[in-house]
């Protein structure tokens, strides 16, 4: 039966009518084997049961937060609030922030169950690096402008980096992490954003003279809801997400991310991306 069980059809035709010398020692080996398959999987099982678990009690308590703030702004409008005009401004601001954090919340929770599933695969092509880095850039200059940081990306970057990656999920990775070096910089800080040409890859990197992370941190903030002082990145808002879809991204490219930091001086985030094969093969000397 599990010698059955086992074998897909095709295998079983392969093999025709192949009968073995020892066919108790071989049955004894398949029940090992199957039970041993059988022990991983239900262990796997369990650890998904109970991620799933965390998962969803995580997502109640994010959606929670934002959600009561709403509650009670509207309530407080609606017990006279209105009659201050200026009160009422700020409760309209403050509900308008949180609004806006739950739709944070859905669009970074869809991206990354999207992202999980394979619903959107890795959309490989051939394209410009720096070219993306500079719209990127632009994109997010009034938002740099706003929070007091200045965002250098030096011109030495002139020559071109063909890579080979899905250029919009690249695009995503730069925001979210030029973003966090908004979020946790110091104001009239600067974010650099830096490319080292490694052997078949490019290594990207964000650096920023932010808060910076303990160490006690790293190992676990590329996790989901993942916050390194709660009361203050709740303060700034965002899912918590930021990071672990860029982590996603990456090592859906089979590439690396990784983070350096210090309490308080700064951090630097940086991942690497596979050069196009065009760029590989030209040669570092030209012989004529
Ligand atoms: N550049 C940074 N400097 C300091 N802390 C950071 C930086 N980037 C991320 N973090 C920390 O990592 C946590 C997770 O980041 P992220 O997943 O982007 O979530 P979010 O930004 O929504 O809080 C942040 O809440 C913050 O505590
Ligand atoms: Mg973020």
């Amino acid at each position: 039966m599990i010698h059955t069980l086992k074998l897909g059809k095709d295998l079983k035709d392969a093999l025709g009518e192949y009968v073995s010398p020892d066919p108790i020692n071989d049955v004894e080996q398949e029940v090992k084997e199957w039970a041993r398959d059988k022990k991983i999987e239900i262990d796997d099982l369990k650890k998904q049961e109970k991620f799933r678990r965390e998962f969803l009690s995580n997502i109640s308590h994010e959606f929670k937060t934002p959600l009561f703030a709403i509650e009670g702004y509207v309530d407080a409008l609606q017990d006279g609030g209105l009659e201050d005009h200026d009160l009422a401004h700020k409760f309209l601001d403050k509900v308008s922030k949180n609004v806006e954090r739950l739709s944070f919340l859905i669009k970074d929770l869809n991206e990354i169950s999207k992202l999980e599933s394979g619903e959107i695969p890795i959309n490989y092509q051939k394209f410009e690096l720096t070219a993306l880095i500079k719209e990127v850039k632009e994109s997010l200059e009034l938002k740099a402008a706003k929070n007091n940081i200045s965002l250098i990306f030096k011109e030495k970057y002139d020559v071109p980096t063909w890579v080979y990656a899905d250029r919009e999920k690249i695009r995503q990775v730069l925001v979210n992490l030029i973003n966090n070096s908004y979020k946790y910089g110091k104001p009239n800080g600067t974010t650099a954003i830096s490319i080292f040409s490694l052997h078949d890859q490019y290594l990207v990197e964000i650096t920023d003279d932010g808060i910076g992370i303990n160490e006690e941190h790293l190992p676990r903030l590329f996790e989901r809801f993942y916050r390194t002082d709660s009361s203050r990145s709740r303060e700034i808002g965002g899912s918590g997400l930021g990071l672990a879809i860029v982590k996603h991204i990456v090592e859906a490219h089979h590439q690396t991310i990784n983070v350096r930091s210090t309490h308080k001086l700064g951090s630097t985030f940086g991942f690497t991306i596979q050069k196009h094969k065009d760029v590989l093969n030209i040669p570092l000397i030209n012989q004529d």
